[in-house]
């Protein structure tokens, strides 16, 4: 049976209790509308823990006033029920005053790991994120946390930010999932049509495309963005970015000998999708 918290504190007893009794816990954080990419979250979790506790928070600090904060799919029961199938422990749900009381005044940031990519676009985001999992992190104590490799950046971000503030949690990024067509599994698709969503295929068909090219030996960073772009181009109504960079420093340093990772934001009606793919690494998208 999964407990549902809702209360701060209640939920740090709950991880510490857990630990006392010797389990090891295992932190998902979410912000809901759960899809089988979370799930595979929770069976890593499990894998590695004994107490897995996933949060459910949909933080108001990580949207810009222009973004779909009250948009954003919520979807609670059904969320409960996939977390009750799974096995999950505990579901922390705290409510955004729970989390941001009155006189709240104190953010977390990662430096230079935040300003290229999603940081150009949406300058405030990073932030917001470093700051909500600060809290859960300082929540949940010693822990293993899990997040997908998706939001590429934002597990590099957090990883970087729990070795920086030697924070007691091992950061633990675990593939994207993608629906048998290739397109990554994401909150968000719920907004789109049958035909976006079959435009929406040009962006895991780019990314295909430069990964088979990587693999016959293509090295060059531009050639292999101008094989993702070139599909993404022809699809997408808006595109933030389509950039082939090296995975330590997400930037194209040439001193940085990191694997090449190809990452694409783009917007279709009004829905913005990201993917990635680190060539040498990643399955074939
Ligand atoms: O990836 C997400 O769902 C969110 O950014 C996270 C990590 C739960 C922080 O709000």
């Amino acid at each position: 049976m999964t407990q549902v918290i809702r209360e701060r504190e209640a939920f740090r007893a709950a991880c510490d209790e857990a630990r006392a009794a010797g389990r090891k816990v295992g932190l998902v954080p979410t912000m809901g509308a759960l899809h089988e990419g979370h799930l595979s979250l929770v069976r890593e979790a499990r894998r590695r823990a004994d107490f897995v506790a996933l949060t459910i928070f949909v933080n108001p600090l990580q949207f810009a006033a222009h973004e779909d904060l009250s948009k954003y799919p919520r979807t609670f029961e059904a969320d409960v029920e996939a977390c009750e199938k799974e096995g999950v422990d505990v579901i922390f749900a705290p409510e955004p005053g729970a989390m941001y009381p009155a006189g709240f005044q104190t953010h977390v940031e990662v430096e230079q790991l935040t300003l290229p990519l999603e940081g150009e676009f949406r300058p405030t985001h990073f932030r917001g994120v470093t700051t909500v999992v600060t809290k859960l992190f300082n929540l949940a104590g010693p822990c293993v946390a899990i997040f997908g490799r998706k939001d590429f950046q934002q597990a590099a971000v957090l990883h970087r930010m729990a070795e920086d503030l030697d924070m007691p949690v091992e950061v633990v990024k675990a593939p994207t999932v993608r629906e048998p067509d290739g397109l990554a599994l994401s909150s968000r698709n719920r907004y789109l049509s049958a035909e976006d969503r079959a435009r929406a295929l040009s962006i895991s068909r780019g990314l295909r495309a430069a990964w088979d090219a990587f693999h016959a030996g293509e090295r060059d960073p531009s050639r292999l963005r101008e094989l993702v772009l070139a599909e993404v181009e022809r699809e997408m109504d808006s595109i933030d970015y389509v950039r082939v960079v090296h995975e330590a420093s997400l930037t194209e340093d040439p001193t940085d000998a990191s694997p090449l990772v190809a990452l694409v934001a783009a917007r279709i009606s009004g829905t913005r999708l990201i993917d990635n793919c680190v060539f040498e690494t990643d399955a074939r998208p």
